[in-house]
């Protein structure tokens, strides 16, 4: 067998995105609704188990992985999983391993990830103005945020801002939050968001294409296209006049599947192989019963037969349904 990991379309996939929890400090609009229901404790995978899940994978060709959430420094002993985890960083086995945070708890962690190995990392920030924070996220924690992208520079992680582009919320401030995190040195990310899970609002009322956002910027700001790639599904450009790197995720004005690499296991150990599908299949139960690899083999087999050719997101219709019903911190994105 060659235990690459390969879909029906070709596609080699080598970056596992693992939601360690489902929790998160924040509520940001576009994402949860105020009143969630999370994952009773005991549903998680221990992590142990998760550790060893990324051993079976990286011994099937996953080169890079990101921790997720919810918000993954939630997750307690979260470091000593991640310093366990370097090891397959040291035999070279894995190439990367990275997170996406929100930031908040980062003051307290950004030395240990740095000493773990984890070179760069991606926090989430939609708006550096107080009260547009706190009317996204519904946490007063700005400050946190703030103090804790500083400790991860003071700690030398390389950055990249992750920005979702929203209608009426935080489309005026694109220009500034851009210029303020290439004056640090950090690259920015623009992402369209994305009709995943119930929430309080209409999508219709959030979705800015970032058409829209590049016609805007070109206004000010000389964009010229680059070839450089993370593995991720960003297109990058670099800014003329502040120099600094803007990369764009665009799953409804662009679709970026044919190049997809990934895969993503929840914390419970399912694996959804597209972000915008609902199918899914159980790891957990593999891992949990007598013949732990080639059970999990045989459905990572399946996994790569099931994936599917793409999204098909779609935000025009004023109270439709969202493409999928699951909330996109279960699969941390
Ligand atoms: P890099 O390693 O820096 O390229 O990171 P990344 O873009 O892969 O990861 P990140 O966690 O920062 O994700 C940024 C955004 O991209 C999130 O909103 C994800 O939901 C979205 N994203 C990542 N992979 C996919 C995908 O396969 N499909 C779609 N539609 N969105 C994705
Ligand atoms: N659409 C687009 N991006 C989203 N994120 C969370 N929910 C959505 C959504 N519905 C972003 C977060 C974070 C990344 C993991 O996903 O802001 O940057
Ligand atoms: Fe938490 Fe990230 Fe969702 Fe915001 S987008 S509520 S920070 S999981």
């Amino acid at each position: 067998m060659d235990s690459q990991l390969k879909d029906s379309f070709g596609r080699e996939i080598t970056y596992l995105r693992l939601s360690v929890t489902d929790r998160c400090d924040l509520r940001c609009t576009y994402c949860m609704a105020e009143n969630m229901t999370f994952l009773p404790r005991k549903d998680l995978l221990t992590l142990e188990e998760l550790d060893s899940l990324c051993s079976s994978f990286i011994a099937r060709g996953i080169r890079k992985i990101r921790l997720t959430g919810g918000e993954p420094l939630v997750r307690r002993d979260l470091m000593g999983f991640i310093e366990r985890l370097s090891r397959h960083r040291e035999s070279g086995a894995l190439d990367e391993i990275t997170l996406t945070t929100n930031g908040t708890q980062l003051k307290r962690f950004a030395g240990d990830l740095k000493a773990y190995g984890v070179e760069r990392i991606n926090i989430s920030l939609d708006s550096r103005d107080p009260d547009t924070f706190l009317k996204l996220t519904r946490r007063a924690v700005l400050e946190d945020v703030l103090r804790g992208i500083e400790a991860a520079q003071e700690a030398g992680l390389k950055i990249k801002i992750n920005t979702v582009a929203l209608k009426g919320t935080n489309d005026a401030e694109i220009p500034e939050l851009m210029t303020w995190a290439h004056g640090l040195g950090m690259d920015m990310t623009l992402i369209e968001v994305m009709p995943l899970g119930d929430i309080d609002e209409d999508r219709v009322d959030q979705y800015l294409p970032l058409t829209a956002v590049r016609d805007e910027l070109e206004k000010r700001f000389t964009l010229i296209d680059t070839p450089m790639k993370t593995g991720g599904p960003a297109r990058y450009v670099k800014v003329a006049e502040t120099g600094g790197i803007l990369g764009m995720i665009t799953p409804l004005t662009n679709n970026f599947c044919a190049g997809c690499n990934r895969v993503r296991v929840t914390c419970t150990g399912q694996i959804y192989t597209c972000l915008g599908h609902g199918d899914k299949l159980d790891l957990r139960e593999a891992i949990r019963g007598s013949n732990p690899d080639l059970e999990l083999d045989k459905l990572l087999n399946l996994a790569m037969h099931q994936k599917p050719e793409k999204h098909h997101f779609d935000i025009s219709e004023r109270g439709a349904r969202p493409a999928v019903t699951r909330h996109m911190s279960v699969t941390g994105g």
